[in-house]
């Protein structure tokens, strides 16, 4: 998604020129592009009277930010060892083909998808296990992956 100057000021009028307001207004930064960009911390700080520095610095310091873009829809695979005896690696490779994603991270060109490997996610009993957005997807196979992906992408 671009950023559009009606899209920012939208969000900034929500906001007195303040630099108590930076966080809030990150977060709806946030939400609207899936990721800050350069032009909306520039905006942003501009608006509350903060220095850019600062802008980044906050960024940079909250895991919620993100400073490169994200995909609608956020593929969490588990690696960890329950998941990884039963066959995450093999699940993962299949969403990272499926996806188009060169390394071992990423995000799609169309901005729909990013995966992204994590360490338990606290259901081991169900390995292996992706998460997507908020949804815990359990006893994954190649073929349950490839039909997952094809279900967000309608979403
Ligand atoms: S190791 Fe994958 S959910 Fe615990």
């Amino acid at each position: 998604m671009s950023v559009t100057f009606k899209a920012l000021e939208n969000i900034l009028e929500h906001y007195p020129p303040s630099s108590e307001h930076l966080i809030s207004a990150l977060q709806d930064v946030q939400a609207k592009f899936n990721y800050l960009p350069p032009e909306a911390m520039t905006a942003v700080c501009d608006h509350l009277g903060v220095p850019l520095s600062r802008g980044w610095a906050v960024a940079t310091f909250y895991k919620a930010f993100s400073l490169e873009p994200k995909g609608e829809h956020d593929v969490a695979v588990c690696l960890g060892t329950a998941c990884h005896v039963r066959g995450a690696a093999n699940v993962y490779e299949k969403f990272r083909r499926d996806l188009g994603i060169a390394g071992p991270e990423g995000t799609t060109r169309d901005l729909k998808f990013s995966l992204r490997q994590v360490r338990c996610l606290g259901c081991c009993s169900m390995a292996p296990v992706a998460q997507v957005d908020e949804e815990i997807h359990g006893n994954l196979s190649q073929r349950k992956a490839g039909h997952l992906l094809r279900m967000y992408r309608k979403r």
